[in-house]
């Protein structure tokens, strides 16, 4: 399930930055690729906005993304996407949300991420900060937080598609708006496992980050080669 319906306001250039490229081709299509070439992906749900929904199709086209059974309407918040995606999917077992935007995640991180979530039922992606952290609301400082119990959490987030669908429902029935689908599962008690990612997982957000996604690409580029 990949949500790619948002408007990519913080990037600033006027258009989805999912349509942005890297290299040669475009953010989405690089997201897209490590799902396509992992043989334990079966299909992907991708939500999108309707007046994207042509070009889109073209572009998976053009680039050979065979595995996207499905587009669906994407909402006016990423929740709401994502939502649309579960509703979609008809089967059971193991599902993962991941963010169009995030082109770097891995293999490896996948792998794990599916085997914690057969298991437990809920496991998501997420490094360890490397800053020292400090909670101060209002900007001033109450504590500095234990660093070893703090994640920043990025996607995929996996789960077993009966759970996330439960905690999804709940959360629109209650008019629960979440950051990420972990929130929709932790709110109806389920213990959530963090899997450790990679700090390179970084969703293309504003324009720096597109200076660190060429530099990851050519990285990546090295890597396969090796
Ligand atoms: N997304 C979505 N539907 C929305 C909002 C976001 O499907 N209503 C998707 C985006 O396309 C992206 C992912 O959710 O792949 C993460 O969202 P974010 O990085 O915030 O992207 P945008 O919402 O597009 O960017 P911004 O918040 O800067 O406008
Ligand atoms: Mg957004």
């Amino acid at each position: 399930m990949m949500p790619a319906a948002g408007s990519g306001q913080r990037m600033g250039a006027g258009f989805n930055k999912l349509f942005l490229k890297l290299g040669e081709k475009p953010i989405l299509i690089h997201t897209l690729d490590v799902f396509e070439k992992d043989p334990a992906c079966i299909g992907i749900i991708l939500a999108v906005k309707p007046e994207e929904r042509a070009d889109i199709q073209n572009a998976l086209e053009k680039f050979m993304i065979t595995k996207v059974k499905a587009l669906v309407d994407g909402g006016g918040e990423r929740q709401y996407s994502v939502a649309a995606c579960i509703r979609a999917y008809t089967d059971n077992g193991i599902v993962l949300v991941h963010d169009a935007a995030r082109p770097f995640i891995r293999r490896l991180v996948i792998r794990e991420l599916v085997r914690m979530a057969a298991e437990h039922g809920a496991a998501i992606a997420g490094v360890q900060a490397k800053d020292t952290m400090k909670f101060a609301p209002g900007g001033i400082v109450e504590e500095t937080v234990d660093r070893e119990k703090l994640w920043i959490v990025q996607t995929p987030q996996a789960f077993r598609y009966d759970l996330l669908a439960k905690a999804s429902a709940q959360a629109e029935q209650e008019g629960f708006l979440g950051t990420d689908e972990s929130m929709l599962v932790e709110r109806i008690d389920h213990q959530v496992r963090i899997v450790e990612s990679t700090y390179d997982n970084v969703k293309m957000t504003t324009q720096e980050d597109l200076v660190f996604g060429e530099i990851f690409l050519g990285r990546r580029r090295q890597e396969d080669n090796d």
